[in-house]
């Protein structure tokens, strides 16, 4: 499958595309192309050395990156999210597109600052066009463990979505990453409670000195 991860440069971006590369072809997005290319090097550079294998991963920017995808990754900022839809509305196809935004703001602790509408996932799925299938999902996973490829990461993640051949999709993917496991979590409306779950994470982590925390549930 190609897979298209805009803001791909990022944390979470790069733990992803690490995460996928032997399985997927992974195209690297971002606002520049020289840092879409180094940093897609840089990727094939660490899977090299870390498992001796080669993969096919290239760089470009965001909006040429969705035009040969079949599942498009939005992996920048919660502020950044809309306009970056905007830029690239008119080369999106009927492709998946996979939310990973999380709306959140520092205050005294970490607190979920949803749109009007809901979450980051209702808004983003207000503006992209008709045909395009919204999945929520990988909210909750460490962008530092998805990224230390030989760390263990037995976590669950929460799937939410209205289109069922899309859910099943994505939640192939989720597999594909070793020890993840996909759960589905309702139609896209449920984004919201997943969403609030990651600064949660993250302020549990902080009060109680510990580190990139997932959720599993038993
Ligand atoms: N970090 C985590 O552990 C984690 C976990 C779960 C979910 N998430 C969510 O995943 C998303 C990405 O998180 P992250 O930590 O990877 O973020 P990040 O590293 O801060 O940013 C990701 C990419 O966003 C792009 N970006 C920055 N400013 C932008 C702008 N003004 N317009 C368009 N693109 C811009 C940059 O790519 P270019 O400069 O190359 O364009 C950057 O490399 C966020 O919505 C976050 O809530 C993060």
């Amino acid at each position: 499958m190609k897979i298209a991860i805009l803001g791909g440069t990022g944390s979470i971006g790069g733990g992803l595309a690490l995460r996928w590369a032997l399985d997927h072809d992974i195209i690297i997005g971002s606002r520049k192309f020289e840092k879409a290319e180094l940093t897609a090097d840089k990727y094939r550079t660490v899977l090299r050395e870390s498992s001796g294998k080669t993969c096919s991963m290239y760089g470009c920017l965001n909006e040429d990156a969705v035009n040969d995808a079949d599942v498009i990754v939005l992996s920048v900022p919660y502020e950044h999210a809309v306009s970056t839809i905007e830029s690239i509305k008119p080369n999106l196809k009927e492709q998946i597109v996979i939310s990973i935004v999380v709306p959140m703001e520092k205050a005294e602790f970490f607190k979920y600052s949803p749109p009007a509408c809901g979450s980051a996932a209702m808004e983003i799925k207000s503006k992209l066009p008709e045909g395009v299938k919204l999945v929520s999902a990988f909210h909750n996973v460490s962008a530092r463990k998805l990224y230390n490829t030989n760390d263990e990461l037995n976590m669950d993640v929460f799937i939410c979505g209205d289109d069922n051949v899309a859910i099943l999709t994505v939640s192939k993917l989720v597999k594909d990453i070793k020890n993840l496991r996909p759960l589905m979590a309702g139609p896209l409306e449920v984004s919201s409670m997943v969403e609030s779950i990651t600064p949660l994470l993250v302020n549990l982590a902080i009060y109680n000195k510990m580190k990139h925390l997932g959720i599993k549930c038993v």
